[in-house]
Order: C-alpha cells, then structure tokens, then sequence
C-alpha cells in the first residue's frame, strides 16, 4: 500500500492497489466486527464512510452471493493500520477496478468527502493515462521488434529459395567443366597448361562444396541414425586434415574414449565435425592448438572442438550461425548454419562458448533412446 500524505486536511492517505491477479475484481467489501458487510462497488467509484471502531476487516470480491456472514474471518485487521476514523472510495476506470483510496481523518464534513472523491477521480485518471502511456510504449516496441523479426525471416526465406535455385543451376555446368579439365589434364604436356588446369580444377572443387552447402542448406535433412565409434570417426577427419594441419603448424591433441560410441547420421556428423576443423585450421594461420575431445552426460554426448585462433567476440556469437554471414574473404558463410542445421536435425544442438584463448565448439548429441 503506497501512502499519500494528505493535503487538504487528512492526516494521512494511501492507495492500495489490486494486482494483476485481483484485477477481474468487482469491489470491495468493508466488514465491522459484528458481521456487517458493506459493499462498495468499484463501477460506481462509491464512497464509504466508517469509523475505525466500525471497521475491522477488508477484503476483495467478485461476486457479493458468495459473501457471508463470517466468511470474513481471518482477513488481514485493516483497523489496524488506521488511528482515526477512515473514509475510502474504490479506484477504477469505467468498469474496471484499479484500487482503493483510503484516507483518515477524526471528524469528517460533507467537503472532506467531496474532496476524496475528487482525489480518487484524479487518481484514477492518473494512473489510467500512465498505464496507457506505458501499454503503448510496450507495443510500440513489440511491432518494432515483430516487424524486424519478421523482415529477417522474410528475406530469409526469399534468399534461401534464390540461392538454392542458383545453386541448382551451377550444379551441371560445374560438373562439365570438371569434366572437360580431367580430359584436358590426362592430354595437356606442356607443365604450364597442367598448372592452370590444376588451378581450374580445384576451383571447380570449390565451387562444387558450396553448391553442394547450399542444397544441403536449403533442402530438408534427412537422418540416417546408427551406432558408430566416435574416435574412429574423428580419426578419419585428422587424416584427411593431416596434410592442411602440418602446413599451419597447427598441434592436435584427441581426447576422446576409444570405447564411446554415438548414436548419429555417420557421414552429417563428419559434415559437421569437418565444418569446425577447416575453421580453426583457418584461424590459426600463424599456429596453434587445436582439442578434439568428448565427454558423457545421463543423456547427452558432448563433444567439443577447441582451437587458440582469433576467438569469436561475444556480440559476433549468434550472427555466426546466420546464413551467409562471413568475415572471410573466400568464405560462404554456409558452414556454422550447416552445422547447426544437422545438429538440430539430430534432436541436438550446436553452442559456441567461452575460451580463455581462441573459439569453442560444442556439439551436444542425444543419446540413444
Ligand atoms: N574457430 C573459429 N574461430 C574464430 N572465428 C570463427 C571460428 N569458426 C567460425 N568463425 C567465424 O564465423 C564465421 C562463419 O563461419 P562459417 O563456417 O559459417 O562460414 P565461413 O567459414 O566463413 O565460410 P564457409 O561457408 O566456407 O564455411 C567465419 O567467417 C568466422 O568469422
Ligand atoms: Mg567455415
């Protein structure tokens, strides 16, 4: 209950309002101790007069039929927040109930009540414009913040089917012309030709793995789970890796149970796995570490891939699992949605984390059943 110092004559005031719980309320009831129940009713901003002798009990209701005699009993004593004779009048706005206004004073006059009233009128105008004003400013800043979301979903979506389309249609040119550069290659002499073809070859590779992200990307994923060992899995990676770690200089270190097996699509959580090496390789063109381990919970898998790079600042950690977001010069910006994507697919999920130095990735996988 907030209190108002009186002005014009009371010696103190207060408002007590009714929560969001009691909002649907319909009035309030005044009980003297010999059972009397007077009910006030918020529609009509009524006021009552009682004496502090009168008053005993005070309470909330919403339907006066269901208020007896004796109901009452057990209410917090309102008189014995009152030294004096005490005159209330409810607060609302039209039908609806806002609180109560309490005042108290020795010896009221007609002018006394008529003063009150007018106070509850204003006091309810107040608070009514200040709820409106704040309703509003909440709304305000919910369709901003719809009309954003709804934007990027949008422009998502039309991205998504225009990319998969161009993708769709790069997919057989590709195919030809690393075709043709095969040909080429195996009749080519001259060792400048081979280079070039070299060089045309593995852009066409190039361009293939991100045709290949963005009808991944683009189209359902379908999930072909089974039990598998996961170091062996990861072990595969580090061989196909091994020629791109010893040119960064970067150091391994494996942790993971020879023993773990998980329960997952094989080939997506290669994807995936892949995804996170190539970009800590990347990060690390100076050197560094890298740690690949995996630990088990009651229900989950958790395995983690942890480098010394550059690190992802904090405000960059939900925009890496965005569509197209890259900071590299050769970069899709496919990988992290990827992973995200398969991750999701398996009932899991993929977080990036805190690092004392350089990024973490942890992927968490259910467990079987
Ligand atoms: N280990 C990491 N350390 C620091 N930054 C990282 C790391 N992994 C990802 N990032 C940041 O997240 C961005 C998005 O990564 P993501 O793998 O989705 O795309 P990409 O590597 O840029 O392109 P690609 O489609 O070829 O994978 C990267 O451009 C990089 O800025
Ligand atoms: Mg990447």
């Amino acid at each position: 209950m907030g209190m108002l110092v009186g002005r014009g004559g009371f010696y103190c005031a207060g408002v007590m309002f009714l929560n969001e719980a009691l909002l649907e309320l319909r009035g309030v009831i005044f009980a003297d101790s010999t059972g009397r129940v007077d009910a006030g009713a918020f529609k009509k901003t009524k006021l009552t007069f009682e004496t502090k002798n009168q008053l005993s009990d005070i309470m909330f209701y919403d339907r006066t039929d269901i208020v007896k005699k004796g109901s009452i009993e057990g209410l917090k004593k309102m008189a014995d927040y009152f030294c004096d004779d005490i005159l209330v009048t409810g607060l609302g706005v039209g039908d609806r109930p806002i609180g109560i206004l309490m005042a108290c004073k020795d010896n009221y006059t007609k002018s006394d009540s008529e003063a009150l009233l007018l106070y509850g009128n204003i006091c309810s105008l107040s608070i009514e414009f200040s709820r409106t004003v704040k309703q509003l400013e909440l709304t305000t800043a919910d369709l901003a913040s719809l009309r954003k979301t709804a934007m990027n979903s949008e422009n998502l979506v039309r991205m998504g089917r225009l990319s998969a389309t161009v993708a769709h249609e790069l997919k057989n040119p590709l195919v030809a012309i690393g075709g043709f550069a095969k040909r080429m290659e195996q009749t080519a002499v001259n060792p400048q030709t081979k280079n070039y073809i070299k060089i045309v070859q593995s852009e066409v590779h190039r361009l293939e793995r991100i045709v290949g992200d963005i009808l991944i990307y683009s189209r359902k994923i379908e999930i072909d789970l089974k039990d598998f060992k996961l170091r062996k899995l990861v072990e595969e990676i580090m061989e196909m890796s091994a020629g791109c770690l010893s040119f960064g200089m970067v150091k391994l270190q494996l942790d993971i149970d020879e023993q773990l097996t998980v329960h997952a699509d094989r080939d997506k959580l290669k994807q995936v796995i892949i995804n996170l090496v190539s970009n800590s390789i990347q990060e690390m063109t100076e050197g560094g570490d890298m740690k690949i381990d995996a630990s088990q919970g009651d229900r989950h898998v958790t395995i983690s891939v942890s480098d010394t790079g550059g690190g992802i600042p904090s405000d960059k950690r939900e925009k890496i699992f965005e569509p197209f977001y890259t900071l590299k010069k050769t970069g899709t910006g496919l990988g992290l949605p990827l992973c995200k994507k398969i991750m999701t697919a398996h009932g899991g999920d993929i977080v990036v984390g805190e690092a004392d130095r350089g990024a973490v990735f942890s992927l968490i996988l259910p467990k079987r059943g």
